[in-house]
C-alpha cells in the first residue's frame, strides 16, 4: 500500500469506526495524529476523557504511563499503546522498591504521584496529580506534609504555590524539559523582546522565575490563544509552538529550546495508528487485576480532589 497522509488519514477514520476504536492524543504527538483524534490534550484531561469513552477499544497515542491510565480508569476495555517503545523518561526514575523505603523514612507523609509514574508505582501513593492540576490537589490534602514524586522541578513550584505545606522533593525530573538553561532562556528574551515566556512546570526553577506563564501543555496552548499579545517563546516539547501556530497564524511563535524534542513521543507516526486499527502494531495494555484496583485508587482521588 502506498498512501498520501491526507488518504492515510480517510483510511484511518473509516477503520476507527469500522472497529469501535477512539483515539486519544496527547498535546505533544505530531499534527497528522491530532487531526484523526477524537481527543485531544493533556494528560489530565486525556485520563478525565478516558474514563467517559464509549468505545470498546482505546487507542492512546502517546507514552506507556499514559495507556496504562486509560486501561485503570476503562479496565473493561480494550487499550492500545500505540508505539511500544514509547516509555517517559521521567516515569521509569522511580520504582516501587524504592518508593516503599522512602516511605518507611517518611511515614506521617501523604504521598502525591505526579501522573508520570509507572501504574505499579501508583499502587502504593495516595493521590495523583497532572501538571495542571497539582497545585489545586495538594492544597485540598488536609496533611499538610507531602511526599512529591518525582518531579522536582514541577514539585517546586508547586511548594512555592502552597506555602502552608511542607513539601519533601526526591531527585527525579523529566530530562527533556529539565535541559533548558536560564542562560538559554535569557538569551531568547533578548532576541525577541516582545514575546511573552511560557513554560511547563518541568522545566528548572531559574528558568520558570523568568517566565510570564507557567503551566500544562494544554495551559500554554489556551493563554497563547486567548492573549492580546501577538508574540510568544513556549518552552515546552517544540510541537506545542507547532499547533499554535497553525491555530493562530497571526501570531508569531517561537520554540524556547531545540532540546525541547520528546523522542518518546515523537515516536509514534500515523502508520503506527493506521497498523493499531489493523491489529498489526501497537501493544495492548495487560494489568493484574490488584495493580488495577491499587493504582485506581490513587487515580480515583485525583478525579475527586481535582474537580
Ligand atoms: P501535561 O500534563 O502538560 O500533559 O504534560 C505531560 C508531560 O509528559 C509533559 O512532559
Ligand atoms: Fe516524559 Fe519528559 Fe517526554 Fe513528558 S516530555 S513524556 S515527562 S520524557
Amino acid at each position: 500500500m502506498n498512501m498520501n497522509i491526507a488518504a492515510l488519514q480517510q483510511e484511518i477514520l473509516r477503520l476507527k469506526k469500522e472497529k469501535d476504536f477512539c483515539i486519544l492524543a496527547h498535546s505533544y504527538q505530531a499534527r497528522e495524529i491530532c487531526e484523526i483524534a477524537d481527543f485531544t490534550g493533556d494528560s489530565y484531561k486525556l485520563s478525565v476523557d478516558a474514563s467517559k469513552v464509549q468505545n470498546q477499544n482505546i487507542l492512546m497515542c502517546g507514552v506507556r504511563f499514559m495507556a496504562e491510565t486509560c486501561k485503570i480508569l476503562s479496565p473493561e476495555k480494550r487499550v492500545i499503546l500505540s508505539q511500544p517503545l514509547a516509555g517517559c523518561e521521567m516515569a521509569d526514575q522511580m520504582d516501587r522498591e524504592l518508593i516503599a523505603q522512602v516511605k518507611e523514612q517518611y511515614p506521617d507523609y501523604t504521598v502525591v504521584a505526579y501522573i508520570n509514574t509507572t501504574a505499579a508505582l501508583k499502587t502504593i501513593c495516595d493521590v495523583c496529580v497532572t501538571s495542571s492540576s497539582a497545585v489545586k490537589i495538594v492544597n485540598h490534602i488536609e496533611n499538610k506534609n507531602i511526599l512529591f514524586i518525582p518531579d522536582c522541578n514541577l514539585g517546586s513550584f508547586v511548594a512555592a504555590q502552597c506555602p502552608d505545606k511542607n513539601i519533601k522533593l526526591l531527585r527525579g525530573g523529566c530530562p527533556v524539559h529539565a535541559s533548558v538553561t536560564p542562560e538559554e532562556a535569557r538569551a531568547m528574551k533578548e532576541r525577541y523582546p516582545d514575546a511573552e515566556l511560557l513554560v511547563h512546570p518541568e522545566c528548572v526553577p531559574a528558568v520558570c522565575e523568568m517566565a510570564d506563564y507557567i503551566g500544562s501543555t494544554s495551559g500554554i496552548m489556551n493563554y497563547a490563544v486567548k492573549s492580546d499579545k501577538k508574540e510568544f517563546i513556549i518552552g515546552t516539547e517544540i510541537s506545542i509552538a507547532e499547533h499554535l501556530q497553525y491555530m493562530c497564524p497571526d501570531k508569531q511563535f517561537h520554540v524556547l529550546s531545540l532540546k525541547l524534542v520528546c523522542a518518546n513521543m515523537k515516536a509514534t507516526t500515523l502508520m503506527d495508528v493506521y497498523n493499531c486499527l489493523t491489529g498489526k502494531g501497537g501493544e495492548e495494555i495487560l494489568l493484574s487485576e490488584e495493580t488495577i484496583r491499587d493504582a485506581g485508587k490513587c487515580i480515583d482521588e485525583m478525579i475527586r480532589l481535582g474537580e
